[in-house]
């Protein structure tokens, strides 16, 4: 099934899905996506805007998706950003906005669904759209080395492919600096689960 497809579908349930994910893990690691971030950022699948109370004041955010219902759902939760937010329908891999349009970018648990062949291209055009050493911040899905936590890992994968078109075996570390973008920092953010890799644009 089609991304897009996959997303009109889930939107509605999305949030009650995701719910004891945003306040078990995610609520606390949302945060570190914006420290120190100012200026015009681009949020690539924004979803639901699950990241909205998070942004930093003073910034002004553009949020895109590919799938107008979780859009939808985003325009409601727009009373909850802390920072003045225009969203858009586009696809990460063919951005509707001229080269060095952005300051920052951010993207969370977007490249965990991104089918392989697909992150160079999203990594390309995020390059493109970011000014010269502006920084990006990924927060992503990674299969746990723990032999535990890694058989509970694949034990969920089947639900999180069919629900959300996610898998915790991408390769996205690789695919950064693939396309030109200097990897920073990379680190687990919940325990060797999730993680956040820290770029920047050349210049
Ligand atoms: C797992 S959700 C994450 C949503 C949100 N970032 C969050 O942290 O809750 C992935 C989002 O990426 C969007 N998406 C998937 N493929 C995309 C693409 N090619 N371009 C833009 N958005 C995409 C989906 O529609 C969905 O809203």
């Amino acid at each position: 099934m089609h991304t897009r497809a996959r997303y009109q579908r889930i939107a509605p349930w999305y949030d009650l899905l995701d719910l004891p994910f945003e306040y078990g893990r995610y609520r606390t690691i949302r945060p570190l996506m914006f420290e120190g971030l100012s200026g015009r950022i681009l949020e690539a699948g924004v979803g639901t805007g699950r990241n909205f109370p998070y942004y930093p004041r003073g910034a002004r955010i553009t949020g895109i998706d590919i799938s107008a219902a979780m859009l939808a759902r985003a325009r409601a939760r727009l009373p909850q950003a802390a920072a003045p937010v225009e969203l858009r329908i586009m696809d990460v891999t063919a951005l509707d906005f001229p080269d060095a349009s952005f300051d920052n970018a951010v993207s969370t648990f977007l490249f965990c669904v991104l089918p392989d062949d697909l992150q160079g291209p999203a990594l390309r055009e995020i390059r493109r759209v970011l000014k010269p050493g502006g920084r990006l911040r990924l927060l992503e899905y990674t299969r746990p080395q723990a032999r535990l936590r890694g058989a509970i890992a694949r034990l969920w994968e089947p639900w999180m492919n069919f629900a959300y078109g996610a898998g915790f075996d991408r390769d996205t570390e690789r695919h950064v600096p693939e396309a030109g973008l200097i990897v920073e920092r990379t680190r687990f953010v919940s325990a060797d689960i999730i993680k956040l890799i820290e770029a920047r644009a050349p210049g």
